[in-house]
């Protein structure tokens, strides 16, 4: 039995013709009714599809606080702290009452796209004052603060590309058979190509790989609305040098179902989470252009150890074993802590200055982007 999002695509490609894949994940994820994150907000954590390091605990955003903290301090005044894709309002939670901790405060703005999400944050936040919500970062623009996200732009919608002998082809959906399939066609917009040329990329016959276009427009949009302050961006993702090697030739596009992961991104649209890792160089590119300058990028691992991850644990009544262990799966290598990349930037501020967060930089080459 077909759900109606399926019906709704389906009938879309009958009446229109084969649609982008980016167009496809569009609806898979964001249908305003049928999406996968606007029909639920139970998506993450044990229950859900996938673990966020916010799901883990509270280390993840108690760390993060207090590298917001330190940036708050240089910027001085009463600065403006954005969420963006704030998924259940945990990490907020956690950041807010870190903060509270330290004693600090800010005004926190969180934009989030999906509404069923949206209601989920105010239920865990409504105790917690100076929260507030808004529809699109243009609301606050100019800002003086901190915009951060953890895992936003890996689930932003994204053209597919393959390199073909006669030039760049896009993936398109049709439905054949009863199931919905791939077709190659010319790219349904000359930005495509304007990408890997700004980037300085030129793929080889055979190489398949996504073009995060939103990110470009959403780092741009970043770089706008901050009238001064950093930009830290938590996420999976490589520069373009590991990107684009031999070994990622079919790209990057995973689907999660209850802590499952697939290739079979066109099944159960609606049903199941559908990313790509991040190109790290495009955001530098781009935020670039808009003024942000690049401060660092370094691994969640080195990250959380600058920012004294290990200390934190030892405060207070000393070691507890489901703190460690918890820490343990954000810093482990392998996993989640040299997976998830952190890229801060910074406009209007001065360049000399190193964040804490940073310290602790990897010297192998990946770091470099
Ligand atoms: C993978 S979840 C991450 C949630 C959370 N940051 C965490 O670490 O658990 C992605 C979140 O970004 C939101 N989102 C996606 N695109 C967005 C956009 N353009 N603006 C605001 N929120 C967006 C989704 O609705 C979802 O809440």
């Amino acid at each position: 039995m077909p759900s109606a999002l399926e019906e709704l695509l389906v009938s879309k490609i009958a009446s229109e013709g084969p649609i982008t894949f980016k167009e496809f994940m569009e609806l898979a994820l964001y249908h305003p009714e049928w999406g996968y994150y606007s029909s639920s907000a139970s998506r993450i954590g044990k229950e859900g599809d996938f673990f966020t390091s916010a799901s883990v605990g509270d280390l993840f955003g108690r760390m993060l606080a207090r590298q917001i903290a330190e940036m708050v301090d240089v910027l001085g005044g009463s600065p403006t702290v954005v969420e963006m894709g704030a998924g259940q309002g945990y990490l907020a939670r956690d950041v807010l009452l870190e903060f509270e901790r330290l004693e600090r405060s800010c005004t926190y703005c969180i934009v989030e796209r999906s509404p069923a999400m949206r209601t989920k944050q105010q239920e865990i936040l409504k105790d917690l004052t100076h929260v507030e919500w808004v529809d699109d970062l243009g609301d606050v623009a100019p800002f003086c603060g901190v915009l951060f996200s953890n895992e936003l732009v890996d689930s932003f919608p994204v053209h597919l590309v393959e390199m073909c002998e006669d030039g760049l082809k896009e993936v398109y959906i049709s439905f054949e058979d009863g199931e919905f399939a791939e077709t190659l066609r010319e790219p349904s917009t000359g930005e495509i190509e304007k990408y890997f040329r700004e980037l300085g990329v030129t793929l080889s016959v055979g190489f398949r790989t996504e073009v995060n276009l939103e990110a470009v427009r959403w780092i741009e949009l970043v770089g706008d609305s901050l009238g001064k302050g950093f930009v830290i961006t938590v996420d999976y993702g490589y520069p373009s040098h590991e990107l684009y090697q031999p070994y990622r030739s079919r790209g990057t596009l995973m689907a999660y179902k209850g802590h499952r992961t697939s290739e079979d991104v066109l099944a159960q649209p609606g049903e199941q989470d559908i990313t790509s890792h991040v190109n790290f160089s495009a955001l530098k590119h781009w935020g670039e252009k808009v003024g942000l300058k690049t401060l660092g990028f370094t691994d969640q691992s080195h990250f959380l150890l600058s920012l004294g991850l290990l200390d934190l644990l030892n405060e207070g009544d000393g070691l507890e074993m489901s703190q460690v262990l918890k820490a343990k799966t954000l810093i482990m290598p392998g996993g989640m802590g040299d997976t998830f990349k952190v890229l801060i930037q910074g406009k209007g501020v001065d360049e000399g200055w190193f964040p804490l967060g940073l310290r602790e930089v990897p010297r192998r080459g990946s770091f470099r982007l």
